[in-house]
């Protein structure tokens, strides 16, 4: 058993002082109950989150960020914000990094983690991972564009994208759009490729995890435990 304070900072993340901050605003979770006592004994195997994200000497970090446009999906540019920075401390000194990229343009669920191995796996051309899109195009879309996307639209340059899925929204100028794969700009060029350019995209879904629509855009949360389960089961 050991002390809470002192359990936090032996992460390395905080100072003691840090630590009894985090605890007594009410940041902190033992066992799933908040807890605000600094001198709390706690088992060396019970679970701790702070922010609802768990902590532990290795312990892999989910989050969850609604990336809002004007920002770039990078740890660091010598130029634009990115997603890091969107991010309150500890977080960026992680080792986070976004799960595949979001145009700057673009807005919607960015999932953020230091677990290679899962990235990866979502992230490769085998695994078809199913991401959801709201697609909004200069032009009316209609049942030709349906029927090219399901068959898989040729881009510009020749390249063959898998079949995807466009589901019409009732103004024709705007529709959910289900890809499984992540070629550069993807749907910009499908939707350029059908001559209607699209004017604003924000992804709502990735591997079966949706976007909370609690979240303000730039705001950020911990995946749920579920959450996680689901992109483990990809
Ligand atoms: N397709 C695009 O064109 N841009 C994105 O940001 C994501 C998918």
């Amino acid at each position: 058993m050991e002390r809470l304070d002192k359990r936090l900072a032996a992460t390395g993340l905080w100072s003691r002082k840090e630590a009894k901050e985090l605890i007594r605003g009410g940041r902190v979770q033992v066992c799933g109950q908040v807890c605000r006592s600094c001198e709390e004994k706690v088992e060396a195997d019970a679970p701790v989150t702070v922010d609802g994200v768990a902590i532990g000497a290795h312990a892999p970090v989910y989050l969850m960020l609604h990336k809002p446009a004007g920002v770039v999906s990078a740890t660091e540019d010598g130029r634009d914000k990115t997603v890091l920075d969107l991010l309150p401390e500890p977080y960026p000194s992680l080792g986070l990094f976004p799960v595949g990229r979001l145009d700057k343009d673009t807005e919607g669920l960015l999932l953020l983690t230091n677990d290679g191995p899962l990235a990866h796996r979502l992230l490769s051309p085998r695994h078809h991972v199913d991401k959801i899109y709201y697609v909004q195009v200069d032009g009316t879309l209609d049942e030709g564009d349906v029927e090219a996307v399901s068959k898989g639209i040729c881009l510009g340059d020749g390249y063959q994208c898998l079949p995807g899925k466009l589901e019409l929204l009732n103004d024709k100028t705007t529709a959910y759009i289900t890809i499984r794969e992540g070629k550069y700009h993807q749907i910009k060029r499908m939707m350029a490729s059908r001559g209607k350019p699209v004017t604003y995209l924000k992804r709502i879904k990735f591997g079966g995890v949706e976007l909370d629509p609690e979240l303000e855009k730039g705001s950020w949360r911990a995946l749920t435990q579920g959450e996680i389960s689901t992109l483990f089961r990809q």
